[in-house]
């Protein structure tokens, strides 16, 4: 026996057929629609980068774990890109001088991270993101909150399946330093304990608390500040919140938009100000469908101006498992809408020239490139969910005629060439 390759896809990155493909079309399609329509504007980028990009500002967890490095034959050290905010800082830097801001940019490229791929995660996922660049302002925080809904409602979802979960790291960073009493110099490592907190059991968090240099009564104040959810807002400093973007959110009319949430930190390093998560109320989903924040000096790493950002992550994965969950997921289009069948091999040209004119009426047009009986095309036809069938048989031919037969109802008419493809298009 000889060995063949596998023809599974390498793991963790998955093919897309074509009906999954026509599924995927549908649903991004809605995405660029809805973004589109509060005026951002489309742009792409390499998926090859410089690793440092990522090494700078991203992480550990990206940097140390999740990334996929290569040196090229140059010596370069470069990386797959695992999220695309570094590369939109900068893009935006490098073209700062001819940019007007406020700019409000989306992209939805593939990322590649190497993770242990589970429910709601693999190495490659396709992530729209959406962002706005050059302004500090809370109407910014506003504004993405409402695509988060517009994107969400597009598909039919309603508030009671998801929550969008918000915190700002200035007011966490004045929780655990003012409240719990957790050291400045421990601050990065325990929002990176925060974001495992509703992952791990207490015993684990204590365990890693404590590796942070967390005394016992340290982190027994800890879990205390975090467990008093909404009402620690009211336990901090008013010049903390007053400085707050998310607090300004939450004191006006946009406040429905979003609820506060002291465990929600992100696990990117370079968030400085608001960050959110986007979370299915149903249980067996449960990683975040978004995931953003603000950060005010990513664009730092390539230019000596400040360019603060904001924006989100939303990935395809936990996108489609939500839309499944919910009921919410669009069919697959047919493969064509109507097949154009020579009835012998002699009228295969006829019906290549039928099938033309169907196409410049704009019908999706299939004709056999292999001749066979009528019988085999029509059940062809029917398993590719084409509405109707264009019959070329020689006598109507000779008469300027084709016969169009509804795959619905069985019905077919006989009409003139010309009438061809509008009898077609009642059909649909
Ligand atoms: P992130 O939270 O790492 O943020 O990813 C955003 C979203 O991408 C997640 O909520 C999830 O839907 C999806 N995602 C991430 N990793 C995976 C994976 N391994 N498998 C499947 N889906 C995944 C960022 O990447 C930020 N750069 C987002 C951002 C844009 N912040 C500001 N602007």
């Amino acid at each position: 026996m000889p060995e063949y390759l596998p023809t599974a896809p390498y793991r963790g990155t998955r093919d897309f057929l074509p009906a999954e493909m026509s599924v995927r079309t549908q649903v991004f399609g809605h995405l660029y629609d809805v973004v589109e329509r509060f005026g951002y504007q489309r742009y792409d980028g390499p998926i090859l980068e410089s690793a440092e990009i990522y090494e700078a500002k991203s992480g550990q967890e990206i940097a140390d774990q999740q990334l996929y490095t290569l040196t090229d034959r140059g010596g370069r050290r470069l990386a797959l890109r695992p999220e695309m905010t570094p590369s939109v800082a900068r893009m935006i830097a490098g073209n700062a001088g001819s940019l007007q801001f406020p700019v409000r940019w989306y992209s939805h490229p593939n990322c590649h991270r190497y993770e242990r791929p589970q429910r709601g995660r693999v190495r490659e996922h396709w992530q729209l993101n959406v962002d706005i660049f050059g302004s500090d302002a809370a109407s910014c925080e506003i504004e993405i909150f409402e695509v988060i809904h517009a994107l969400m409602g597009e598909f039919g979802a309603t508030r009671d399946m998801y929550a969008v979960r918000a915190n700002d790291r200035t007011l966490l960073a004045s929780a655990l330093t003012d409240l719990a009493g957790v050291p400045a110099e421990h601050l990065a490592a325990v929002y990176s304990l925060v974001d495992r907190w509703e992952k791990y059991d207490r015993d684990k968090l204590a365990a890693d608390a404590e590796e942070i240099g967390l005394s016992d009564k340290q982190f027994a104040r800890l879990a205390e500040t975090l467990g008093m959810g909404t009402a620690l807002l009211d336990e901090l400093p008013a010049e903390v919140k007053d400085a707050s973007n998310l607090v300004q959110v939450l004191r006006s009319e946009a406040a429905e938009l979003v609820q506060f949430d002291p465990l929600i930190v992100r696990g990117l390093a370079y968030y400085t100000g608001t960050v959110f998560e986007v979370f299915d109320t149903s249980p067996e989903n449960n990683r975040a469908l978004f995931g953003g924040g603000r950060y005010s000096d990513l664009a730092g790493l390539f230019t000596a101006k400040e360019i603060p950002g904001i924006g989100f992550g939303m990935g395809d994965v936990t996108l489609i498992d939500f839309l499944t969950t919910h009921g919410l997921l669009p069919s697959p289009r047919s493969e064509y809408d109507v097949a154009v069948i020579p009835v012998t091999a002699d009228l295969t040209g006829a019906a290549r020239s039928v099938a033309t004119r169907l196409r410049s009426a704009g019908l999706r047009t299939s004709s056999p490139l292999e001749h066979r009986k009528l019988g085999k095309e029509l059940t062809r036809a029917d398993k590719a969910g084409a509405r109707a069938v264009v019959i070329v048989g020689q006598e109507d031919w000779d008469a300027g005629n084709v016969t169009v037969r509804s795959l619905a109802t069985r019905e077919q008419t006989t009409v003139a060439l010309d009438a061809a493809a509008d009898s077609v298009a009642a059909l649909l």
